[in-house]
């Protein structure tokens, strides 16, 4: 059966910024002279204080992996986002701010006032002795506080590392620790659907666990009470009032790091992903505007939390690039009912939304009766990212988002892409329910044979996801450890990018992501690495060993399944269970807790011990039917036994 395929209506094509035959030549000079499109679009799109003379220089080959890009040029990210726009527009509305509580009123923040918040929260940073190249740790709500702080770091040059409210303190220690920050940024509390994280607290057993050196910055944002140790902790909002209100940019090289964001991979501790000022920039920028193809004026919403690198990209970075206003929402999609996203479309007049399957499938579920009576009109794009779309979500999505006329931007990219990768561009291409469709410019897709690592070069194949060669938004290292950034991404396959997920490429030269292929899950569009799970499961006294694998889950996307086998003693109970979810949301955080936990006397493993994962992620996807070779167990009998006590029978 031939998919569906949705063509770009001609209204969208008439006013866009990229249409089919743009696409088809862009795209070409993109791979074919590289340093000539990618020197015009960064002089075009970008002020440098001191123009670059070289575009590209990169090397993919292990060993050597060099990513650099106009990198003698000298730039200020903070600059770029705002200082350049307030002569034509000072008074613009930069940031949208929408509260959890929709009794709050909203906040329209100009360019003029980011200018001077951003700048005082910059001084503030200075007079805590954070000097150029410092880390910075941000721990805060969706507040324009984050952008505040993200974009002072930029201003005078420090490297911020935001940490997603709803780690644990555990989590937030190791990061501090990893990057050694100088500063940690934090809130009183953080309201989300109702409730409240208290960051505070979070953050004061987290610096039990670190440098007494560290500095903690707090803005009272809910005024809830905490603790508070005189010469540690500081009053941000009170400082911000007391310093100057302009703060000069600091001139910083084009591959100076502006953030360091951590992601999970497939072994050991997650890995410090850092990425550059003027590359990253330019990718962020180049893709606000074209694969949403925002114009002047529109209203854009990007739904995800600043935790994450689609934050960076698309709340913060590059829409403050383009001058655009960009829309922070402090809440959920099912607070105080399911129907919040589309008041908040119709309130403020959104004309670009951007949110994850996970949420699509989440409000699905609740019927139509949340989105009917809401004007949705002033939409002209839609888009999802995160994982990927099964086709039923994408189906909703378009008839009753996009009343069957809207461009559903598909958008497949990661933390280490830094921006999109494959995504359709509205006017250009025509998109297929669950496909992310073409390369975004510069971007060279291959496919390649799992096992021999050789390129596949019929159009129609399957195999893993790689990228040929470098686009200036693509990660530079691990942080501090250079030697891992290579053996993560460059070793499995040879002169390539392995981005870890793997695709198939239909008769139309379409990419359709078919999900991880290592021990990464994606639980609500979230990373999550099996490894760290495991390794907090171990870490309680009851536990002798753990396995953790991900399985087809109705509206996250995936699930956690959690094999585990107890100490001698122990006797396996529900109250036990509850206490080993409980135990993980806290090492970690309330998005790592496992959905199913099976209690395993023993874990099938090969004569060598290694845990046969493969079996274990068919059992838990209730699919053991065909378990494959099961020859090289040292006990078979353990599978029938898993089997039989399977927790997942739907
Ligand atoms: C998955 C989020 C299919 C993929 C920006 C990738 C997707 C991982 C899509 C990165 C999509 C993201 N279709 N899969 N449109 N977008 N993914 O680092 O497995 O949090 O490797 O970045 O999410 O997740 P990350």
């Amino acid at each position: 059966m031939k998919d569906t395929t949705y063509p770009p209506s001609d209204a969208i094509v008439a006013g866009a910024h990229v249409d089919a035959a743009g696409y088809e030549a862009m795209y070409k000079a993109s791979v074919e002279t590289p340093d000539t499109f990618w020197g015009e679009e960064a002089r075009q799109r970008l002020d440098w204080i001191e123009p670059f003379t070289k575009v590209k220089d990169t090397d993919f080959t292990l060993g050597q992996v060099k990513i650099k890009w106009f990198e003698d040029g000298v730039l200020n990210v903070a600059h770029n986002c705002i200082d350049r726009h307030l002569a034509t527009r000072g008074e613009q509305t930069a940031i949208i701010f929408e509260p959890d509580d929709p009794q709050t009123p909203a906040q329209h923040i100009t360019y003029n006032e980011l200018h001077e918040k951003v700048s005082r929260f910059a001084n503030v940073l200075l007079a805590q002795g954070v000097m150029r190249g410092d880390r910075v740790i941000i721990y805060l709500p969706m507040i324009p506080e984050a952008a505040y702080a993200m974009l002072a770091c930029a201003r005078i040059g420090a490297i911020h590392s935001v940490v997603f409210a709803g780690f644990s303190p555990d989590a937030l220690a190791n990061r501090i620790n990893d990057c050694q920050a100088k500063v940690v940024i934090t809130a009183d509390s953080a309201p989300r659907g109702g409730r409240r994280t208290p960051l505070k607290s979070n953050t004061d057993a987290a610096l039990l666990h670190c440098s007494d050196k560290v500095r903690c910055l707090v803005v009272k944002h809910t005024g809830d009470q905490t603790t508070w140790i005189e010469d540690r902790d500081v009053d941000v909002k009170a400082m911000m009032e007391q310093v100057a209100p302009d703060c000069p940019i600091r001139p910083m090289g084009a591959e100076d790091p502006l953030f360091i964001l951590y992601t999970s991979g497939s072994t050991g501790k997650p890995k410090g992903v850092v990425h550059s000022s003027g590359g990253y920039l330019l990718y962020a920028s180049m893709t606000q505007q074209i694969t949403f193809d925002y114009h002047d004026g529109d209203v854009f919403w990007c739904g995800a939390d600043v935790g994450w690198v689609t934050g960076h990209t698309y709340i913060v970075y590059g829409p403050l690039a383009n001058g655009a206003t960009t829309l922070m929402f402090e809440g959920v999609p099912t607070w105080p009912d399911a129907s919040r996203f589309w008041q908040v479309i119709e309130k403020h007049k959104v004309n670009q939304f951007y949110t994850a399957p996970t949420a699509i499938r989440a409000l699905m579920g609740q019927g139509t009766g949340f989105v009917e009576g809401h004007d949705l009109s002033t939409l002209k794009v839609l888009g999802t990212v995160g994982e990927p779309i099964n086709p039923e979500a994408w189906n909703w999505y378009n008839d009753n988002i996009g009343k069957g006329k809207l461009p559903i931007v598909d958008t497949w990219w990661q933390t280490e892409t830094g921006g999109h990768m494959i995504t359709p561009l509205p006017g250009a291409t025509p998109t297929k329910p669950g496909s992310a469709t073409l390369p975004f410019f510069g971007v060279q897709p291959v496919v390649l044979d799992p096992t021999a690592g050789t390129v596949i070069d019929e159009t129609k194949c399957e195999g893993v996801l790689a990228i040929a060669d470098s686009w200036p938004g693509q990660m530079r290292t691990v942080w501090g450890d250079h030697e891992r950034f290579e053996k993560t991404y460059f070793s499995d396959y040879k002169g390539y990018y392995f981005a870890g997920d793997g695709c198939r490429r239909d008769e139309d030269g379409y990419y359709w992501i078919t999900g991880r292929v290592d021990d990464v899950i994606n639980v609500s569009g979230h990373r999550m690495g099996t490894a760290e799970v495991e390794s907090a499961l171990v870490a309680h006294a009851k536990v002798a060993e753990a396995a953790v694998v991900g399985y087809p889950h109705d509206v996250k996307g995936q699930g956690i399944y959690a094999y585990v086998t107890l100490m001698n003693d122990i006797e396996p109970t529900d109250e036990l269970r509850k206490e080993l979810e409980t135990w993980v949301r806290t090492e970690i955080g309330p998005i790592a807790k496992p959905d199913l936990i099976q209690w395993a006397p023993g874990l099938p493993k090969t004569r060598s011990g290694k845990i046969m994962r493969r079996i274990l992620r068919k059992i838990a996807e209730n699919d053991y039917g065909a378990l494959g070779d099961t020859s090289t167990l040292a006990d078979p009998s353990v599978v029938d036994e898993l089997i039989e006590n399977r927790m997942n029978r739907g």
